[in-house]
C-alpha cells in the first residue's frame, strides 16, 4: 500500500499525548525540567513517542502541556543558529538529527489549563479532534519501535468499529500501579473483549493481571462521556472510569484489548528508565557494540565485587 492510499484508507489520523505530568519521581532532574524531555540514549523521551504516533500513520500529533514545559514545544522547532552553525561547519549528521524531531510531523501544543486528571487533559483535546477517532499515546509507556501496536490496535478499531485499549499481563504485585481490565477471550488469542475496567485496584481488589498499558484508539463519543464524568481515584478525571463506562456497555460501541507481548519500557520509573537507556543502548547502531562489552565486563566486575561482599 502507498503512503496516500494508506492515508486515504485511515479513520483514525490524529494522536493526542497527554504531557502535562509534574515528573515528581524524577526530582530533582525535573524541577525546572518537563520529563518528557529526559534523555534515553540520545532522544528525549517524548520524541520516541511522536515517532511510534508517525509510524502508525498519524502525522497530525497534539501534546497536552502544562507549566515549566517549554523546552517541549522548542525541541519540535527549528533551531536557526544550531542549523546555520552546522551546515557550516559541513556536519551532515548532527543537521539531520536536529532536522529529525522539527520535520518528524505536525505537531500541535495545548495547555491543559488546570492539572485535573488523564480524563481532563485527553477532554481537552476536543476542540482538535472535532468528531473523528483517534489515538492517545502516554509518554511514560514506550513502545519498542521493533514491536509496532498502535497499527495493530488502529486495524482492530476499523475492524470492529470499537474503542481499542493495549493490555499487558503484569506481575500481580505491580497491578495496583495501572488500569486494570475484566476481560473475555475472542477467537484471536492477540484480542480480548473488555467488559469492565477499574484504575489502580489493589492486588486483591484486581479482577485480573491485565494492565492497560499508556495506548488507546478512541472514538469521539468518550468527550461527553469525560464531560459528565465525576472525579474518581486520587480526586482526578480519570480517563479508566470514562473506559468503563464504554465496558460496561452504557455507549454506543464496545471496548477491545490488544494484548501486547512485546517490548515496553516504563520511563515514569527511575530504575525502569536506567533499564531502558541499557536495553536501547545495546542495540544502538552506533554505541552498542561499546556499551555491550562495557556491560559484559562491569557485570563480571560487579558479580565479583557482590561475593566478596
Ligand atoms: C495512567 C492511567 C492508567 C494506566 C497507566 C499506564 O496512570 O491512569 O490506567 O494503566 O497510565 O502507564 P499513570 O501511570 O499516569 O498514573
Amino acid at each position: 500500500m502507498t503512503d496516500t492510499q494508506r492515508t486515504q484508507a485511515r479513520t483514525v489520523t490524529k494522536a493526542v499525548i497527554p504531557a502535562a505530568g509534574l515528573g515528581t519521581r524524577f526530582l530533582p532532574a525535573t524541577k525546572a525540567m518537563p520529563k518528557e524531555m529526559l534523555p534515553i540514549v540520545d532522544k528525549p523521551a517524548i520524541q520516541y513517542v511522536v515517532e511510534e504516533a508517525v509510524s502508525a500513520g498519524l502525522s497530525d500529533v497534539l501534546i497536552i502541556t502544562g507549566r515549566n514545559k517549554g523546552n517541549l514545544s522548542n525541541h519540535f522547532d527549528s533551531v536557526p543558529e544550531l542549523e546555520f552553525t552546522l551546515e557550516r561547519k559541513g556536519d551532515e549528521g548532527k543537521l539531520e538529527k536536529v532536522h529529525g524531531s522539527s520535520e518528524l510531523a505536525e505537531v500541535h501544543f495545548l495547555r491543559q489549563g488546570q492539572p485535573l486528571g488523564l480524563g481532563h487533559a485527553v477532554g481537552r483535546a476536543r476542540c482538535h479532534v472535532g468528531n473523528e477517532s483517534f489515538a492517545v499515546l502516554l509518554g511514560d509507556d514506550l513502545i519498542d519501535a521493533r514491536d509496532p501496536l498502535l497499527d495493530r490496535m488502529i486495524a482492530e478499531h476499523d475492524a470492529r468499529s470499537a474503542t481499542v485499549i493495549a493490555l499487558m499481563e503484569v506481575p500481580w504485585e505491580s497491578i495496583h500501579l495501572y488500569g486494570c481490565a475484566v476481560a473475555e477471550e475472542t477467537d484471536d488469542p492477540d484480542v480480548v473483549r473488555v467488559t469492565g475496567l477499574v484504575e489502580k485496584p489493589s492486588r486483591e481488589e484486581a479482577p485480573s493481571n491485565l494492565a492497560v498499558i499508556g495506548r488507546y484508539v478512541l472514538r469521539p463519543e468518550i468527550f461527553d462521556i469525560l464531560d459528565e464524568l465525576e472525579p474518581g481515584r486520587g480526586g482526578e478525571i480519570q480517563l479508566t472510569d470514562a473506559l468503563n463506562h464504554l465496558a460496561e456497555g452504557k455507549g454506543e460501541g464496545p471496548v477491545y484489548g490488544v494484548v501486547f507481548r512485546g517490548r515496553r519500557y516504563d520511563t515514569g520509573d527511575r530504575a525502569d528508565w536506567i533499564k531502558a537507556n541499557v536495553l536501547l543502548g545495546v542495540d544502538h547502531e552506533e554505541l552498542g557494540q561499546e556499551i555491550g562489552d562495557w556491560i559484559l565486563d562491569f557485570a563480571d566486575r560487579l558479580r565479583a565485587r557482590r561475593s566478596g561482599d
